[in-house]
């Protein structure tokens, strides 16, 4: 089946956003977006409000026509509890966002009364967010949507130019996760490695960051044997994408490193048909890297960052690697592939010996690795493995800052002797065990790191979302990683 053409990119439609500080009652928009908490009782829209059925409830929407004190045509009332925090805005915002798009607004203001900068930002970011849609592939701009132009915040602490900045920077942020989503949301014929390695180095070539792409050959010639055993099976030939960012005043060196199968049939040990069906996913770690690199550098924070998307389309084929072969990896070790499913785990291995190779002081890989961590965390949670506790814990603070729902697992003792039970070769790739799938990977990829310090996010569970919008989370891919990525760049940048 030959790919389709996408026709319209949608990360770029992000709605501008702004703030005022203009009052609620004095600003003409199409939708004003009005947070209405549960100890409000003085609203001039209560009692219209109330005869629509409005109680108040956290997280509830009403719309309602503009009154005589407003200047608004219409009203979206959305229900906040007494003291909402950061992560209650930005999902309010969102859903006031959502309820003005499907109004056809052109123009929204958010009156959800930030109680200081940091919610300020948080409503700005939420508004973003919740704002993405994918069309690219629809042939007819959907005719009950017009497209919402602007969005303004309204606050007093509008006037502030660090509350203007650090809009600006949530504003960075918001389209890099929107690059993520799309390309998770691409169609996997429209993005095998070839094609997504040249569609970030178009990408990177607009930020101060050098790119290098390593094709099939070039990555025989440097030992990758991981990458090229996964890709084996593919008429599409796999690629290493590396982007470095150096700042002049770097106080530290950041690797990320992320899992790109562009499509993830299982390979020979092929999954089923309902296993492979959301598979285009499976480079949703190569592109939060990217994504968030690239936010990185757009801000000028001054972190050096090296990252690797290790590129490879993972199909079952007359050249594909069988369960029994064993792959020679970049690091010089020899791995005994069982499972050719297992395919992230081996990508990874290369990616993060040349991280180590690079002389990163840390290292962080993000992958859609196992089905276990869903089992074990759910859909909306990321799992945190690692062989440095300063790392997790700041990677989970940073998390905790931005609303990204992440989760500590461990790598129990015993994960090491099963990784090392090959029988001819250095390292066994897949757990002879049916238990504890996500921690025997972790295992495995710490193998790869020696002694730098290294944490892994396994997000097979929140990069997609199947069922519908959430909060900020639309359905498709979500970007997730993104946010809490680039939050720990600018930790390590402030010494936090
Ligand atoms: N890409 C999958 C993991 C995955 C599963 C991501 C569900 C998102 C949603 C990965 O390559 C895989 O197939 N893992 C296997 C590992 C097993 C063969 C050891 C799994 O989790 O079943
Ligand atoms: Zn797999
Ligand atoms: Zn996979």
């Amino acid at each position: 089946m030959a790919p389709s053409t996408p026709v319209r990119s949608s990360a770029s439609s992000l709605p501008d956003v702004s703030v005022s500080t203009s009052k609620p009652s004095t600003v003409k928009t199409d939708v004003l977006v009005l947070g209405v908490r549960t100890d409000d009782d003085a609203a001039d829209l209560a009692p219209t409000l109330a005869l629509l059925g409005f109680t108040g409830e956290k997280g509830q929407v009403v719309v309602a026509p503009g009154g005589d004190a407003t200047k608004a045509s219409t009203v979206v009332a959305v229900g906040l509890s007494e003291e909402p925090d950061a992560e209650e805005l930005r999902r309010a915002a969102a859903s006031g966002v959502r309820a003005a798009i499907r109004l056809k607004a052109s123009t929204t203001a958010l009156a959800l009364q930030p109680a200081g900068a940091d919610d300020v930002v948080a409503v700005a970011e939420g508004a973003l967010l919740g704002a993405y849609r994918y069309e690219a592939y629809k042939t007819k701009a959907s005719d009950d949507e017009a497209r919402l132009g602007a969005v303004t915040v309204l606050s007093a602490f509008g006037r502030q130019s660090t509350v203007v900045d650090a809009v600006e920077h949530a504003a960075v942020v918001a389209r890099a996760t929107a690059l993520a989503r799309d390309w998770v949301n691409t169609p996997p014929g429209d993005l095998r490695p070839p094609a997504f390695a040249d569609q970030i180095a178009e990408v990177a070539g607009r930020q101060p960051v050098k790119v290098s792409v390593w094709d099939e050959k070039r990555l025989e010639k440097e030992g990758c044997g991981g990458i090229l055993g996964v890709g084996a099976g593919s008429e599409a030939p796999p690629r290493l994408v590396r982007l470095s960012y150096e700042p002049r005043k770097a106080v530290t060196h950041l690797a990320l490193v992320g899992k790109g199968i562009t499509f993830d049939s299982g390979g020979l040990s092929i999954k089923s048909g309902s296993g492979m069906q959301t598979m285009k996913i499976d480079m949703a770690g190569a592109a939060a890297v990217v994504a968030a690199t690239l936010a990185i550098a757009e801000l000028g924070l001054p972190v050096k960052v090296t990252a690797f998307a290790c590129l490879a389309e993972n199909m079952p084929s007359g050249s594909a690697t069988r369960p029994g072969d064993v792959l020679t990896m970049r690091s010089g070790s020899t791995v005994e592939v069982h499972n050719t499913d297992a395919e992230g785990r081996l990508v990874l291995a290369d990616g993060l010996a040349l991280a180590v190779e690079a002389g990163a002081d840390r290292i962080v890989d993000v992958a859609t690795l196992t089905g276990a961590c869903v089992v074990a965390l759910g859909e909306r949670t990321t799992g945190v493995l690692g062989n440095d506790d300063a790392l997790s814990d700041a990677i989970l603070d940073a998390a905790r800052t931005t609303g990204e729902s992440m989760w500590p697992l461990p790598i129990v003792e015993e994960m090491k002797s099963a990784v090392t039970s090959s029988k001819i070769a250095d390292i066994r790739q897949h757990n002879p065990k049916p238990y504890g799938g996500t921690l025997f990977a972790a295992a495995f990829l710490r193998e790869f790191v020696g002694d730098t310090p290294w944490a892994h996010l396994d997000i097979a569970g929140p990069s997609f979302n199947d069922g519908g919008e959430h909060g900020y989370t639309p359905s498709g891919g979500t970007g997730v990683s993104v946010r809490t990525l680039v939050r720990l760049a600018s930790d390590l940048a402030s010494g936090d």
